[in-house]
Parts: structure tokens; C-alpha cells; sequence
């Protein structure tokens, strides 16, 4: 794997670092905007996902259902822009790829247009049809399979995935299925360590996992849990930093400096 934080990462290079061939696990993290893609970038990560979760993160959505195409191009050109080394995925939001494969290769190049390297869709066999049409639009395709958030209604809820033996089979099955189709990496979110591995180990290009332990070829975090934004995150989430309460401090003393006349000095005052 080439070094991220000096050199641009590539679909072909993400494809081949699987673990068991020797590759250091891969990293990526969602970023909606510039300054986040500027510290993904700077903090030499390898892949930024464009997520729909910016529904959630930054738009205040309950769910990802209502994020709409424009969305994802208006805060992929916002990371695009900052021009990162690492790798831009960006997430094909819910009912852009669902309808036919014409309708979604016109839905994804609006993305590519927006500055995104590569696509991400979320769901198994079904998707074939829609990943090989991408694949022949020359549309790097990332695989999400386990606990799709777009399947929220579907699944009654965010509920783990792949528990019984005939769940777990069928996770693996769709896994082979968007890989044969095409897709170059395979998100897996919310399936037990023993599924992440299984599919792992059976697939010839990286799963990237979210809560699907520790066997994956690489994990996948969104920026607002890792760095403390959320108030409650799940239980696969590390947070690396509390800047939720970092920022309403500064904000508050902000607030008390002014009140009390302590801001602005005379050094912070044109003359
Ligand atoms: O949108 C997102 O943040 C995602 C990750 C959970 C993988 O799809």
C-alpha cells in the first residue's frame, strides 16, 4: 500500500490490499465537508466515505431515507475541493440506484461529476444488475452489506445482522454476488466477529467492516463518533476525542467573555 499521506490512493490499490497477503488494514472515515476531508487527509487515512449518515450527522435526519442525490453531490464537491490524497467514496443515497441500472449510472456520474472516485451501494444479489452497469460506466462500485441503514423499515430497526447460521449464509452469498458483479470493496456493518471473518476470508477483494469485528481488511468509522460529536454512539464505536464538550467549553467562554466585556483586548482591535 502505497504511503497516504504522500501519495494519492487509488481503486486498484484499494482492491488488492486484502490482509492475508501481507497489507496493513485499510482506513477510512466518513467526511461531508472540506475541513473534515482536510483532517481525514492530513491524519493519513486511506479512504474518506462521503456517507449518507451526513443525514444523521450533519443534516439532522432521523435516518438516511432523506438524503437525496443533490445532497451527496453538494457535500462530495465539498470534499472534493479540499483535494485529499485519500481515496473519495461516495455513498448512493436511498432510491438512486433502486429502480433500474440506467437511472443509477445517471445517479452515480452525478457523484464522479461531484468529485467522488468511486460509488458505494448498499444491499446483495439484488444489486447485480445496478453494479455491473456502474462497472461498465467505468464506476469504481463499493459493496455495503449486514446492517444497511437505508433497510432501516426492512429490518425493523439498527439491529445486528447475520445471527443464525441461514442469515449468516445468506450475508455471504450477496457478498460473492456484488463481488462477482464487480465491486471492488465490501462495506460490512453490525454482523458478529464470526460472519466479518467468514466473509473475509472468502472474498478475494477488502471488506472494510463497521461493527463486524476485528478480522475485516480494514474499518470504517463516521468523523462525528470517533471525535465525540454524538452524544450516543453504539457499541462498535471508539471515541478518539471528546470535541462535542470541547466545543460548547469554547463556546460558553466565548459567550462569558463577551457578556463580561473580555472580549474584545486592544490586540484583538483595528486601530
Ligand atoms: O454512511 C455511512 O456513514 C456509512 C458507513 C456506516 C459505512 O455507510
Amino acid at each position: 500500500m502505497p504511503d497516504p499521506r504522500t501519495v494519492p490512493v487509488t481503486v486498484p490499490v484499494v482492491r488488492a490490499a486484502k490482509r492475508r497477503d501481507g497489507h496493513e488494514p485499510l482506513v477510512m472515515v466518513t467526511a461531508y465537508d472540506a475541513p473534515g476531508a482536510r483532517i481525514a487527509d492530513a491524519a493519513g487515512v486511506d479512504l474518506i466515505l462521503v456517507g449518507d449518515s451526513v443525514a444523521n450527522n450533519v443534516l439532522g435526519y432521523e435516518d438516511t431515507l432523506q438524503v437525496t442525490i443533490e445532497d451527496m453531490a453538494h457535500h462530495t464537491a465539498a470534499v472534493a475541493r479540499a483535494k485529499p490524497k485519500p481515496l473519495i467514496v461516495a455513498d448512493l443515497p436511498w432510491m438512486s440506484y433502486h429502480l433500474d441500472p440506467v437511472d443509477t449510472v445517471r445517479n452515480a456520474a452525478i457523484l464522479i461529476r461531484a468529485g467522488a472516485q468511486a460509488v458505494k451501494l448498499e444491499g446483495g444479489a439484488i444489486r447485480v444488475p445496478m453494479i455491473e452497469a456502474l462497472v461498465s460506466a467505468e464506476i469504481p462500485v463499493m459493496g455495503h452489506l449486514g446492517l444497511t441503514p437505508q433497510s432501516v423499515n426492512t429490518m425493523g430497526g439498527y439491529r445486528v445482522q447475520g445471527r443464525s447460521d441461514a442469515a449468516a449464509h445468506a450475508l455471504a452469498v450477496g457478498a460473492k454476488a456484488v463481488v462477482a458483479a464487480g465491486c471492488f470493496a465490501v462495506v460490512i456493518e453490525g454482523v458478529p466477529e464470526q460472519v466479518g471473518a467468514a466473509i473475509t476470508d472468502e472474498l478475494e477483494v477488502p471488506t472494510i467492516g463497521i461493527g463486524a469485528g476485528p478480522a475485516c481488511d480494514g474499518q470504517v468509522l463516521v468523523f462525528h463518533d470517533l471525535l465525540g460529536f454524538n452524544a450516543s454512539v453504539p457499541k462498535f464505536v471508539r471515541r478518539y476525542a471528546e470535541l462535542g464538550d470541547a466545543a460548547i467549553a469554547a463556546v460558553a467562554a466565548y459567550a462569558a467573555d463577551v457578556r463580561s466585556g473580555a472580549f474584545p483586548t486592544d490586540t484583538e482591535t483595528y486601530h
